[in-house]
């Protein structure tokens, strides 16, 4: 009987956990058959950000961070921790800050991705404490090739480290004190933009020693030499022109990984690290003082998988506004072995669509940067607003993923998910999926085919420069979710006949079910599904005939 009862008991735990997720289980990214999913409370979640401002991290600046958070319809913001504000004097630790973000983070139910900004802030040592950064002697700076200390911390620095892992490691252990039940962080970065300007590796002694080293095995067995027959040896051996660049890379991906090492075995959150970008459709070479030497730059992420096993993600930060260059990083960093997260993208309006592009593909987050009304633009990297009318554009692609967050990243997980995003050239794109293809098309009227308006001259409004996007998911082998935005999509399929059997135009309510607001037809279907400036979701399903 009491036997009986147990498993009763234990039958009905499961089924309330299965419901919910498993619930009290800590965020973590998962990977199967080369797609993830960053899993919240035990269920995909789709990371709807933004980031703050670098000098919001303050109680006083998370105001206008709220505002603009909910405005942008963002599920996540992701804020600075500065080494600096934490320890302001070695070994006295003030968490303040970090109280006030999570406390107000969840009266804004808003989860958080914290930003480590220690030894490295954009390559530098701005965030780090005085008393870090101008003690040369017991922190070194890297040196060039005359000896001289430059900007950059070195990796070599072995009291850096030490400091610097101490510090992330109270700051793990304080989150975890205070927020290992709720979870309201789910993800941390660790440094920001490393690598070094100028300057392709350090040479100071411990560097020059480690140069002459032979290549790791864990690198050798990740990143093939471009040289033939260079299967072993030293980095020059192995590597040739390419040796510094990707020495550097081991040696800042080795520091970061002792840091992620050690946090996570205090308080195991999903971590990674973000990219200043090397130029993506540049012809393959050598470092020539045209980016950051040893940032997880696309060419390297083999190196940082080989020497930083506990981070999760190498991640970029997007302010290319172009087409063709957002779509080539996302190629680049969108792996199997790696998933595609955006935590920084340019916040000027250009960049919304892009929204489309990176969910579509599978994307586990995109995050405009400088999301807060602080009074500050980054212009021209983003926007030169910096109110409402900034956090608008986002907000209406996030608004309608936001209900179907959660569906979507399981769709996404599963590998139903497409997306694309408009080109300058404003040319139609097709998306291929399991037995049925989609064209989607720009600046086209809601009602007719161009070439039936020959002498036409007007365009459709605010569609002066590329906006539109579209993203669709195949929830079964004939119906399909699409949303999108200044868009035209038409779906057919090879030796098909087929046309719409419902085209709901709707919304997931909180409980994951369906619900139809109406169902388009007649002319809302005639000339393929017409997204205006006003994004809504469709659930499509045709019929054969
Ligand atoms: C990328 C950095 O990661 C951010 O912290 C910020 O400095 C932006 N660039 C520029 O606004």
């Amino acid at each position: 009987m009491k036997r009986i009862f147990r498993r009763v008991l234990l039958s009905v735990c499961i089924a309330s956990l299965a419901g919910s997720g498993l619930a009290g289980e800590l965020p973590r990214l998962v990977t199967k058959d080369g797609r993830h999913a960053l899993m919240v409370d035990g269920a995909p979640f789709l990371m709807l950000g933004g980031q703050a401002h670098n000098s919001s991290n303050y109680p006083a600046a998370l105001k206008p961070l709220w505002t603009a958070a909910a405005d942008a319809g963002a599920n996540t913001v992701e804020v600075p921790v500065a080494w600096e504000q934490i320890e302001a004097t070695e070994g006295r630790f003030d968490f303040s800050f970090v109280d006030t973000l999570v406390k107000e983070a969840r009266q804004n139910k808003v989860r958080l991705v914290l930003l480590w900004f220690g030894t490295w802030k954009n390559t530098s040592a701005t965030y780090s404490p005085e008393w870090v950064k101008f003690n040369n002697q017991r922190f070194p700076r890297m040196l060039d090739k005359e000896g001289k200390d430059i900007y950059c911390l070195s990796p070599f620095g072995e009291e850096t480290l030490k400091a610097d892992r101490k510090a992330f490691v109270e700051l793990m252990k304080h989150i975890k004190k205070i927020d290992e039940k709720q979870q309201t962080v789910i993800m941390v970065q660790v440094e920001n933009e490393v690598g070094t300007y100028n300057l392709v590796r350090d040479y100071g002694a411990k560097a020059q020693a480690a140069f002459a080293q032979p290549v790791p095995q864990a690198v050798l067995a990740r990143k093939k030499s471009p040289l033939p027959g260079a299967a072993s040896g030293t980095w020059s051996e192995v590597y040739g022109p390419y040796a510094e660049e990707y020495f550097h890379a081991w040696a800042v991906a080795s520091y970061i990984e002792e840091i992620a090492k050690a946090g996570r075995a205090v308080y195991d959150l999903p971590m990674y690290v973000n990219n200043a970008l090397r130029d993506p459709l540049a012809p393959m070479a050598p470092w020539k003082d045209n980016f950051a030497s040893g940032g997880p730059t696309f060419d390297v992420i083999d190196i940082y998988k080989a020497a930083a096993p506990h981070i999760d993600v190498a991640a970029p930060d997007i302010y290319m506004p172009e087409w063709a260059k957002v779509t080539a990083t996302v190629e680049k960093f969108q792996r199997p072995d790696n998933a595609l997260m955006v935590p920084e993208i340019g916040n000027a309006e250009n960049y919304a669509r892009y929204a489309y592009l990176v969910f579509g593909r599978g994307g586990i987050g995109f995050a405009p940067f400088g999301l807060d009304y602080a009074d500050y633009s980054n212009f021209p990297l983003g926007s030169k607003l910096k109110d409402k009318k900034m956090a608008e554009p986002f907000g209406k692609v996030f608004k309608v993923f936001r209900p179907m967050q959660r569906q979507w990243a399981k769709w996404a997980f599963e590998g139903r998910t497409y997306g694309v995003a408009e080109s300058e050239e404003r040319t139609p794109q097709t998306i291929e999926m399991k037995g049925w293809k989609a064209t989607v098309s720009f600046r086209e009227w809601q009602m007719g085919e161009k070439h039936f308006f020959p002498n036409l001259k007007d365009l459709p409004a605010d569609t002066e420069s590329p906006n539109g996007g579209v993203a669709i998911a195949q929830i079964a082998d004939n119906e399909f979710i699409i949303v999108g935005q200044y868009a035209r999509v038409k779906i057919s399929g090879e030796n098909k006949r087929s046309m719409y059997a419902r085209v709901e135009e709707g919304y997931f309510d909180a409980s994951g079910k369906w619900v139809m607001e109406r169902n388009w037809n007649g002319d809302q279907t005639d000339y393929g599904l017409n997204f205006t400036g006003n994004p809504v979701v469709l659930k499509v399903r045709l019929g054969m005939y």
